[in-house]
């Protein structure tokens, strides 16, 4: 595996690969990788014939007063597990390399209505900051395949919203949720839970699947199943930002032509800010009546 730190050689190796006729696949993350990362990865692996990871805490997504300095970085580990996955390149670039002008005024990459809903009511410039990164990212890798983690939903779907309106010629992939035994979802945040917290963290996929099990088994008053979820982790000790059930494919509320539903939460407990989500049917084409499970992914359409 090779490690590269600097744009231009990132560009070269590129080039030779596509003027090979070669495959690439590309999995962006910020480090401090857990087996989550590792499924994109390995799905990575099985798509392309060159496998490009990156590993950069992109300082434009975070906000002032977020974590953005204490972001846990583990550059020695990460290396080893992705030499083990057989990557071809590791792609670590400063920040001055990905904002050689500074953040202030670098061009930058909006996705209107979904980008301040969820998340991005409580975090401004949060998904500008990750829409910008991974539009720069995908021009320097020119990859044709780039996999992303259904555990970022909001995220996913703002990624493929801007990969499909820009007509960024790569086919975006969204893979499932890697988690923990008892259930909450694998992240690099989750270091900052004290043991109690820890304890209490899977209540969140807990309260996520009993409200997906209420939808499955008939349920339609959405506003009561968001309200006992809100309740739930307010209980168990969490402050929720949010619970909420929402249409899959649009991030709005759900309508009688909803096909596909997804519940997504946000909930801080001490330091930690947790997300997670399940989809209702387990992304069947309607609510859980098994039509058959999507592939969760798409080429541009548009272009
Ligand atoms: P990061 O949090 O490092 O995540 C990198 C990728 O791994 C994302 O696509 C994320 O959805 C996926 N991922 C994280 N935890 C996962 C889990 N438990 N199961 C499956 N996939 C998981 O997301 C980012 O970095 C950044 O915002 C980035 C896209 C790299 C832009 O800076």
């Amino acid at each position: 595996m090779d490690t590269i730190v600097r744009t231009a050689d990132l560009r070269r190796v590129v080039r030779a690969w596509r003027n090979a006729g070669e495959r690439i696949a590309f999995v962006p993350t910020m480090g401090n990788l857990h087996a989550g990362h590792g499924s994109l990865v390995a799905a990575a692996r099985e798509r392309a014939d060159r496998v490009v990871v990156s590993i950069f805490v992109n300082p434009l997504q975070f906000g002032p007063n977020e974590d953005f300095a204490a972001y846990p970085r583990t550059p020695e580990q990460d290396r080893k597990i992705l030499e083990s996955l057989a990557v071809d390149v590791l792609f670590m670039p400063t920040v001055e390399e990905i904002y050689p002008r500074g953040q202030a005024t670098t061009a930058r990459v909006h996705v209107p209505e979904l980008e301040d809903i969820l998340c991005g009511a409580f975090r401004p410039g949060h998904f500008m900051g990750v829409a910008t990164v991974v539009t720069k990212l995908l021009n320097l890798v020119q990859p044709d395949v780039a996999l992303f983690g259904e555990k970022d939903y909001q995220q996913l779907m703002i990624i493929r919203r801007a990969a499909e309106d820009l007509c960024m010629p790569v086919e975006i992939v969204g893979l499932p949720t890697t988690r923990e035994p008892d259930g909450l979802a694998m992240s690099s945040r989750n270091r900052y839970l004290t043991p109690e917290q820890r304890a209490l963290a899977p209540r969140i996929f807990a309260a996520l699947e009993r409200a997906r099990e209420a939808i499955e088994g008939g349920r339609r008053d959405f506003e009561a199943i968001e309200a006992e979820g809100m309740s739930e982790l307010q209980a168990a000790g969490f402050r929720p930002d949010y619970f909420v059930v929402r249409d899959a494919e649009t991030l709005g509320s759900p309508t009688p032509d909803s096909k596909n539903l997804v519940v997504l939460t946000a909930a801080r407990i001490g330091r930690a800010r947790l997300i997670d989500n399940v989809r209702v049917g387990e992304g069947r084409g309607a609510w859980g009546l098994g039509l058959g499970l999507e592939e969760e992914a798409r080429r541009t359409s548009s272009c």
